[in-house]
């Protein structure tokens, strides 16, 4: 199992600006690439986040090695609020999230993410295999040929998203689909092959992936709670990877910065477009990744980083701020 490069790492560290005595939360883990470098750029206090109990078990080493500066707590960075509050932490200087799965993950065959080894059709970031759940296998299983088809394309964006829920409905008749290479084999005899070269079970193992984890919906109560938690000044900064994570970033930032028309300040996200905005936005247009980056590191190619500032304010200005 290899290990996991820390993607677009010195623009999020530059971003986040990490500082002394400074309290912050790399709400994603993984290998703790962005957590190390956080930690060596201030004498701060990190707090992070992974669902996925073998990114805490990793965590755990690391805090050895920055006694009393860094804590890690296994849950989902949807429920930060919660989850930091059993700490009594309720500010942040500044929240990064560095979505999807880490090396780690997509290299394990045993976690049944990847089409390239045979493994279980697993896909749960927050379970090993004895854990409970909904599995890919669960859905595909399970779900009717109509379900089936939305799922691949709403979280896939897959065209061909019915012609692969008939081709499943007919193979489980025969026997069940329980591996990640025989869902595969199944999505490749009736997808033709790309130009591009992308294998044509890509969109549909992400799409299952996003719904056994219910990934965007994770993503909206965390950017909610990020801009809840973050004091005057903090910053929060998100890399994502695909459009469906992107533009939900892209949207939130907008709103809270007032670049897009905002929700009602009855909004659940705590937004008030008729209040004056408490955010700016830090980058305009999405940061990528260099070429030497993208070269080193093909799986650094669809990054996009999206950051934003709390208004340092005056204290009259932050009461009853979102
Ligand atoms: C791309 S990796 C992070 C890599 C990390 N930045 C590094 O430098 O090593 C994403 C991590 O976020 C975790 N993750 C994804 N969604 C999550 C969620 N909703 N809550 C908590 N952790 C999540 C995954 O389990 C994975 O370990």
């Amino acid at each position: 199992m290899s290990g996991h490069i820390p993607v677009m790492l010195d623009e999020v560290v530059a971003e986040l600006g990490p500082r002394d005595g400074g309290v912050y939360l790399d709400g994603t883990f993984g290998g703790g690439g962005y957590a190390r470098a956080i930690l060596d750029a201030a004498a701060c206090t990190l707090w992070a986040i992974d669902r996925d109990p073998e990114a805490v078990a990793r965590g755990a080493i690391l805090a050895a090695r920055y006694p009393g500066r860094l804590h890690v707590i296994q849950g989902g960075f949807g429920q930060m609020i919660a989850l930091l509050g059993e700490h009594g932490v309720a500010a942040l200087d500044g929240v990064v999230l560095d979505l999807g799965l880490s090396s780690f993950q997509i290299d394990d065959p045993a976690r049944g993410f990847s089409f390239r080894g045979e493994g279980p059709l697993d896909m749960r970031m927050g379970q090993c295999a004895s854990g409970g759940g909904v599995t890919a296998a669960d859905l595909v299983m399970n779900l009717s040929e109509a379900e089936l088809a939305d799922t691949l394309f709403h979280f896939g964006e897959e065209r061909l998203s019915r012609r692969i829920a008939r081709a499943i409905v007919a193979a489980r008749a025969l026997a069940p689909i329980t591996t990640t290479t025989r869902l595969a084999d199944i999505i490749r005899g009736v997808v033709p092959p790309s130009r591009d070269g992308i294998h044509p079970a890509t969109r549909s193992f992400q799409a299952l992936r996003i719904r056994v984890n219910d990934e965007l919906g994770e993503i909206e109560r965390a950017l909610a709670a990020a801009a809840q938690l973050l004091a005057p000044g903090g910053r929060l900064v998100v890399v994502s990877f695909h459009s469906l994570e992107d533009r939900l970033v892209k949207r939130f930032m907008a709103e809270a910065s007032g670049r897009a028309p905002g929700p009602s300040r009855h909004d659940p996200r705590g937004l008030d477009s008729r209040a004056p905005p408490v955010f700016s936005l830090l980058t305009p247009r999405a940061r990528r990744p260099g070429e030497a980056e993208t070269t080193r590191n093909p799986r650094a190619r669809s990054a996009r980083l999206r950051a934003l500032a709390r208004h340092a304010g005056t204290p009259a200005d932050q009461k009853g701020m979102a």
